[in-house]
């Protein structure tokens, strides 16, 4: 990780930071949460495009959904980049602009369905009100209040036949609260399109420690993100290096955050139809890494398109 991430930094930010949300504004992110709902909005504006003339059943599912607002935070505060305990941001009196929920609902062509989850029983009652701003649409708009890992689960596991339906799913954690069986499940539907934000820089590359001494509740949520145990020994290696008095001193050697995200698209390319191979990696004001933006493609048959969308918005939004 770049120097210039410091623990001070972080320290910093979450003293500056303690209210929770207030009202419609959900304060979260930097510039990079700009490009990141940027690219979610073209990608989703292209794929209803695409569906117009087709005959599936088409659902958008925000499973981190939040209010469906978010505010530009004030840089004159310093850097929120890198925080701790996101969920003590602060609200503030900015300008309103539109999170994942709003861009989903002003998409045209419309989706069928828009489902969002959000566990923040104020975020749902915020979500509940998008009814009332998109009257046309608030039949079709399903708020539910819970876990993301178990909403997204049960609502694969709902649908038995998933050839009549497609959908885009965006998964917005603020950090690594995604489980892979979650991941595997999505997959398997063979129908559903994954916008997920990984937790890079965020998340697990703080969770593995210089030392290679990880405790065990950090493996545990490793192993829940990854899906396996494997990832200590693809993460980490142990040089043997020759001292001067001829015995040897043992050195442990960290994985850097692109070994990192690699292996995460790696596994996520063995359970989807297919990935952009180039996720965009959602960088700080000081240039560190703190996000990945990753996309899966559900089907087979969508999948060169879907890819192809993906990998120019990918390169080219932001
Ligand atoms: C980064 S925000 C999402 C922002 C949203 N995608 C947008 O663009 O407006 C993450 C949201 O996930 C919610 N959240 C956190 N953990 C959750 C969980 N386990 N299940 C469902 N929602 C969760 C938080 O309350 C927060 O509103």
């Amino acid at each position: 990780m770049d120097k210039s991430c410091s623990p001070v930094q972080y320290v910093f930010v979450v003293t500056r930071r303690r209210a929770t949300v207030r009202g419609k504004a959900h304060r979260f992110g930097g510039d990079w949460t700009g490009t990141k709902l940027a690219i979610l909005g073209d990608y989703l504006r292209g794929y209803t495009t695409a569906l117009k003339n087709q005959r599936f059943k088409t659902a958008y599912i925000d499973a981190f959904a939040g209010t469906g607002y978010r505010t530009l935070r004030d840089p004159s505060e310093g850097p929120n980049d890198g925080m701790i305990f996101p969920d003590l941001a602060e609200p503030d009196p900015q300008s309103l602009l539109d999170g994942s929920a709003r861009i989903a609902l002003k998409t045209e062509p419309r989706f069928d369905k828009y489902i969002f989850i959000e566990r923040s029983a104020e975020r749902c009652h915020e979500l509940e009100a998008l009814r009332t701003e998109f009257p046309s649409l608030a039949k079709d708009i399903d708020v539910r209040r819970g876990d993301a890992n178990e909403e997204i689960r049960a609502l694969c596991a709902k649908t038995k036949d998933w050839s009549k339906h497609r959908a885009v799913l965006f998964l917005d954690p603020y950090g690594t609260q995604v489980e892979w069986t979650t991941i595997e499940a999505v997959a398997a539907t063979r129908a559903i399109d994954l916008w997920l934000l990984f937790p890079l820089g965020v998340g697990v590359n703080r969770l593995l420690t210089r030392s290679g001494e990880i405790p065990r509740s950090w493996r545990r949520r490793l192993d829940l993100l990854l899906g396996t145990h494997e990832w200590y020994d693809a993460f980490y290696r142990v040089e043997h290096v020759p001292t001067l008095f001829d015995t040897q001193e043992t050195k442990v050697v960290k994985a850097t955050t692109e070994t990192i995200g690699r292996y995460f698209n790696d596994r996520l390319r063995g359970v989807f139809a297919d990935v952009a191979p180039e996720p965009r990696v959602l960088l700080n004001s000081a240039n560190c890494p703190l996000y990945l933006l990753c996309f899966a493609v559900g089907n087979d048959k969508g999948a060169p398109i879907a890819i192809r969308i993906a990998n120019h918005l990918l390169k080219t939004v932001g």
